[in-house]
């Protein structure tokens, strides 16, 4: 899947695995920098898809090429003068959320706004969506069974109706029937189902266009339970076009600090289902073309059930108890290599794969600008879009 600069095979293009990848390393260690230049290296082999948004618009900067004039000159230096800055074509989906006619204005113009069709949502997606008790689950199931395809709509309907006389299957729900009326009434408040504001995102559509890299962002949510509801209904998209073949070519996804949607400094229960399809794309998504590239600062925060999944380890600067905690378990690797993991400099890292270790690999600053700390990417993107 991924081409890796090996400064001590003198910068020969290294063609290698079809596997997940795991990079750790410590703030600053150059961890998403990599994760984007493998990103952006397969761009047009794979659907390029960058997940993740805490709000720092990092996810955004594919479109804007590189003007560093340092950064450039290692690029060019790593890659023997193969890589040179460039841009990438760049889809930025914003999902509707309760912050969206506050900062509309402030968003620059290659950002879209969408929404949820409810038709993308399944039953099993509603259960989660409505249902905080199992009782709840139960009565969700009946409806299903009652009035067929369930959509957000048709389940307030079911529940609202005046005379609940001919309903006794509603009646028999008891209070059960409050509890989903109040879940639903926050979801269908929500922008993130207005269709007729907000645009659908049409799934199919964007990962059939691996031209483009698409960036998903929370960025207008409000609140960790929309967001989580999000990424998982993502995840699960992604990962059934491919199971259902309706997506030919391989799907790569870049998690930015998985930990936040899968591991344990998860924040909420919500991410249940980010979680679920992050195991399922982990365990069976080789088998369909569907891969993830995930990063964070450390290894032992996402559970070992998930980190054993991930084929390429890239261990990029961090402290060597990490990687006593983490990496050791998984690859041997000589004492005096380890010592070195401290003392990486930004892009160097070691890459296991459980078999075989490499170091020192380099990673070359991104073609596309990488967002550096504290810059303004909203007026980036504006200043960009103005010029080309
Ligand atoms: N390969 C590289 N060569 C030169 N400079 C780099 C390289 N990778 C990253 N940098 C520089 O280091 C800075 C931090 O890199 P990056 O954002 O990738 O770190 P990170 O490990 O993702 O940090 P965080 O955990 O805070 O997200 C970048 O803004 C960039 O200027
Ligand atoms: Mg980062």
């Amino acid at each position: 899947m991924t081409k890796i600069l090996l400064k001590h095979l003198k910068s020969r293009l290294f063609e290698t695995f079809t596997e997940h990848t795991l990079i750790t390393g410590k703030s600053g260690s150059g961890k998403s920098n990599s994760a984007e230049y493998l990103l952006t290296q397969n761009v047009g082999k794979y659907k390029c898809i960058d997940l993740y948004d805490d709000g720092r618009g990092e996810s955004m900067t594919y479109s804007i090429p590189e003007s560093d004039q340092k950064l450039i000159r290692r690029m060019e230096d790593l890659s023997l003068f193969s890589l040179v800055p460039k841009s990438f074509d760049n889809d930025i989906i914003m999902l509707a959320g309760e912050r969206a006619d506050i900062l509309k204005k402030e968003l620059p113009e290659q950002v879209k706004i969408c929404s949820i069709d409810q038709n993308d949502i399944t039953l099993e997606d509603l259960k989660f969506l409505l249902a905080s008790t199992e009782s709840a689950g139960y009565a969700i199931d009946m409806l299903r069974t009652k009035l067929g395809n369930l959509t957000l709509d048709k389940i307030y309907d079911a529940l609202m109706v005046d005379n609940p006389k001919d309903d006794d299957y509603i009646k028999g729900m008891g209070t059960v029937k409050y509890s989903i009326l109040r879940n639903l009434s926050k979801w269908l408040d929500s922008p993130l189902f207005d269709t007729k504001k907000y645009p659908p995102v049409n799934f199919q559509k964007t990962f059939a266009d691996k031209k483009k890299i698409t960036s998903f962002s929370t960025y207008l949510q409000e609140d960790e339970d929309s967001k989580a509801l999000i990424y998982g209904l993502i995840l699960k998209k992604i990962f059934y076009s491919k199971r259902n073949k309706r997506i030919k070519s391989p799907i790569v996804t870049f998690i930015r600090e998985i930990s936040n949607l899968a591991g344990r400094n998860k924040i909420s229960t919500h991410y249940q289902m980010a979680e679920r399809f992050i195991l399922r794309t982990l365990r069976e998504g080789r088998d369909y073309g569907c891969y993830i590239i995930a990063d964070t600062q450390r290894g032992r925060d996402i559970l070992p059930i998930m980190r054993r999944n991930f084929g390429i380890h890239i261990a990029m600067r961090q402290d060597l108890q990490e990687v006593k905690d983490y990496l050791l378990e998984l690859q041997e690797i000589d004492t005096l290599t380890l010592r070195k993991i401290p003392h990486l400099k930004r892009g160097e890292a070691i890459i296991a794969t459980g078999v075989d270790y490499f170091y020192p690999v380099f990673f070359p600053p991104t073609q596309h600008h990488h967002k550096k700390e504290k810059e303004n990417i909203f007026k980036l993107l504006k200043e960009n879009g103005n010029t080309s």
